[in-house]
């Protein structure tokens, strides 16, 4: 298969809702090619699975290939005649070597537009995930490629897992101040692919989700949709982290684009019962 587009990271949250959709934009791209550690893998690879020991093969129309970001490991051969690349592979740590490794590999080659995600707050807040993709950011926007970069808040998927999570403690920590505006990933997949397939152009507006949300208000939203409820208890976080996040350096309140799919909506679908 002849693939022009590449698409980093595409079996993930994210990854396997673009991926799709490009395969679909058939008129404009001549193939997909979805790059990640472990292939196709079992979890993604629904009735083809096994095609191929290396987890690679390809299926509906998009070929995988297995390559590691992180250890520089089957990059070349990954980039080798993609002439757009969607860089979506994501981990806790590392973003930014990451994206350094994938920066060399694809100067060698023809690629004419490199997009990437990112977060809101990459450059505000002062925790590690957030500098990784401020230091990803800048490789992208450094490499001689013409670029595009991204920004979008927490996806309802990761709130999701968030608030499960606090939901299984006895009571519910409820940080003062901490607010988030989370956004759909279908509503960020549609709109990298619409930059994707568009012309190179920088650094755009920031995506985040339609409502602005208090975390004890996610949680307890989510607590409704299950029909139970827990005893909340409010903590301060301290320092400089806990500063940024009571100054909303996580959100961006004006001049960001906003996905359609509320929080409410998410929840209705993914877990029922009744929304707030
Ligand atoms: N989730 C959010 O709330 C959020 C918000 C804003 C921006 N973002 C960004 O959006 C992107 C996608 O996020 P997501 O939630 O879809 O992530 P995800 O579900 O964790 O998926 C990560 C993807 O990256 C691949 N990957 C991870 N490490 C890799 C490596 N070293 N080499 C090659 N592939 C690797 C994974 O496959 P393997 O494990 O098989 O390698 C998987 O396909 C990330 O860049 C993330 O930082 C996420």
């Amino acid at each position: 298969m002849t693939s022009s587009i590449l698409v980093t990271g595409g079996t993930g949250t994210l990854g396997r809702l673009v991926t799709p959709l490009l395969r679909d934009a058939d008129d404009k791209t001549r193939g997909v090619r979805v790059l990640s550690r472990h292939g196709r893998g079992p979890e993604n690879s629904g009735e083809d699975s096994g095609e191929n020991g290396s987890g690679g093969g390809s299926g509906g129309g998009v070929e995988y290939v297995t390559a590691d970001l992180l250890k520089g490991e089957g990059i070349e051969a990954a980039v080798d005649g993609a002439e757009i690349v969607l860089h979506l592979a994501g981990a806790a740590k590392g973003d930014d070597e990451a994206t350094r490794n994938l920066v060399r590999a694809a100067s060698r080659t023809g690629v004419r537009h490199l997009v990437y995600v990112s977060v809101i707050g990459a450059d505000r807040i002062p925790l590690g995930y957030p500098r990784a993709k401020l230091g990803a950011e800048r490789a992208v926007a450094e490499s001689g490629l013409p670029w595009t970069t991204l920004r979008a808040a927490q996806f309802h998927d990761l709130v999701l897992t968030m608030v499960r999570g606090m939901a299984k403690l006895p009571v519910i920590p409820v940080p003062g101040g901490l607010r988030m505006q989370p956004v759909d990933a279908h509503d960020v997949a549609a709109r990298l692919v619409e930059l994707a397939l568009g012309e190179p152009a920088g650094r755009v507006a920031d995506l985040a989700g339609p409502g602005v949300y208090g975390l004890g208000e996610l949680s307890r939203g989510y607590l409704r949709a299950r029909g139970t409820r827990r005893p909340a208890v409010p903590l301060r976080i301290p320092g400089k982290v806990g500063r940024a996040y009571r100054a909303g350096e996580n959100l961006t309140l004006d001049g960001a684009d906003l996905g359609k799919r509320t929080w409410e909506d998410f929840l209705a679908e993914r877990v029922g019962g009744v929304s707030p």
